[in-house]
């Protein structure tokens, strides 16, 4: 096989068969295929698409380009969940130690934050101690003696897709969507559980931003997942604005903990609960989502999901405490008011900037070299379709540098729009697709 030849069948429209994808990509993971050559094949999918065999083809080729994890030695079904990214998205912090205090299964790898984006990995070392690098044994051990464990991803994982990936970000292919379903699904595939909740943003905040894109792409993702033999549902959801009030890393663990007592906001709750639910009837924890609901209830309203994070955080060399007491994670000490420039109502947020204002601040990386740092981040005091009135204070940012805190700041007060009338609202969950 050349790869000249490939290149030149999908420049003409064919499609590429089972051999030709893993020749390709098997080759292109060994360094036998060139960037320049693998750059045109990425350009030449753009162009010309790729149909559902090829795009499950290409995630299995990239799943199978490193290590699986092998879970067997878990018991039960095992549950995870995937976010195609946003801004104050800290839904698996919740959801992980909430399903798995039902008795679901949690062996979930996570990444670190990217841009405008934060990861849970960032999240959990907030926790003093709190250990991310584990080997597959004390993984397997962990989920069996408290059913949960969350580690980082290793480098191990679908190599190919890490690869890929980069050299898609500089030639500008990234948003092709069996490209992006495939990159996803290879990584979801290779974590090795049972059944996969996906939770695809939408919105200016998102990957997708259109909701008809999102759609598609869940669509694509939950039957990749189905062929490969898992249980699959995704739920689209609104980031047209941050998700809750919290956005950087110490903030977001101090609301995740809020959350799991029972007083998280409610954008963020009914993105908890819907993928919960989900999670607890792939795993057949619940006959139905009424039933899931009330278990998932129960269990923020009589402690046991914030007794299992307290577990969770112990069991990964933390200190259970500061599971029950946030008030001890290290939060910047300077806090500077983001004040309204106009009387009216907030009509739409730049999601995305509020990311970048917290970038900017030092809580997120520019670079997957950069050091970030945990303890800054932005307090949201309102958000769209809130009245304001001039000199009102939309946010807070928390900063140890004041030339940080005034960059942050004014990113932040462009972020906000302001209108006379009062905004339609904007459903938090927009669909759910089952297999
Ligand atoms: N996240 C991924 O892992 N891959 C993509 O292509 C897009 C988002």
């Amino acid at each position: 096989m050349r790869m000249y030849d490939l290149i030149e069948k999908k420049k003409e429209g064919f499609p590429l068969s089972t051999q030709e994808i893993r020749w390709m990509i098997d080759g292109y993971t060994r360094e036998l295929i060139p960037d320049y050559q693998m750059s045109a094949m990425l350009m030449a999918i753009c162009f010309c698409g790729m149909n559902e065999q090829e795009t499950y083809d290409l995630t299995l080729a990239m799943r199978d380009s490193g290590k699986i994890m092998d879970l067997s030695g878990i018991r039960g079904i095992k549950a995870d969940k995937h976010s195609t990214g946003g801004v104050g998205d800290k839904t698996t912090l919740i959801l992980a130690p909430l399903v798995a205090s039902l008795g679901v299964p949690v062996a979930k790898m996570s990444g670190r934050g990217l841009g405008h984006t934060g990861g849970t990995i960032d999240k959990l070392e907030c926790f003093p101690g709190f250990q991310t690098a584990l080997t597959m044994e004390e993984f397997t051990e962990n989920v069996n003696t408290i059913g949960i464990a969350i580690a980082g991803q290793t480098a191990e994982l679908a190599p190919a897709d890490k690869k890929l990936y980069a050299l898609r970000d500089v030639t500008a292919t990234v948003s092709q969507l069996s490209l992006i379903a495939s990159s996803i699904m290879s990584k979801k595939l290779a974590c090795g559980s049972d059944a996969v909740v996906l939770d695809v943003k939408t919105g200016n905040g998102a990957f997708m931003k259109k909701e008809e894109d999102a759609v598609a792409l869940a669509k694509e993702m939950v039957r990749i997942g189905t062929m490969a033999g898992k249980k699959m549902a995704a739920v689209v959801t609104d980031m047209s604005q941050p998700l809750g009030n919290m956005v950087g890393n110490s903030l977001e663990v101090m609301e995740a903990i809020e959350a799991l007592k029972g007083n998280g906001p409610k954008d963020l709750m009914e993105d908890v609960y819907t993928l919960g639910q989900y999670m607890l009837l792939l795993s057949g924890c619940a006959e139905d989502t009424d039933e899931a609901k009330d278990k998932l209830k129960n269990a923020i309203d009589t402690g046991k999901a914030i007794d299992k994070l307290a577990e969770l955080v112990e069991a990964q060399g933390g200190s259970r405490e500061f599971a029950y007491e946030p008030a001890r994670l290290a939060v910047a000490e300077k806090k500077i008011a983001v004040t309204a420039k106009e009387d009216g109502y907030i009509s739409r947020m730049d999601t995305a900037e509020i990311g970048t204002a917290c970038m900017v601040l030092g809580g997120g990386r520019e670079t997957k070299q950069s050091v970030i740092d945990l303890s800054v981040g932005i307090e949201l005091k309102k958000k769209t379709g809130s009245s304001v009135r001039r000199g009102d204070t939309l946010a807070y940012l928390y900063t140890n540098d004041d030339k940080k805190g005034a960059d942050a700041k004014r990113i932040v007060e462009c972020a906000y729009h302001y209108s006379t009338d009062m905004p339609s609202k904007t459903d938090t969950i927009r669909g759910v697709i089952t297999e």
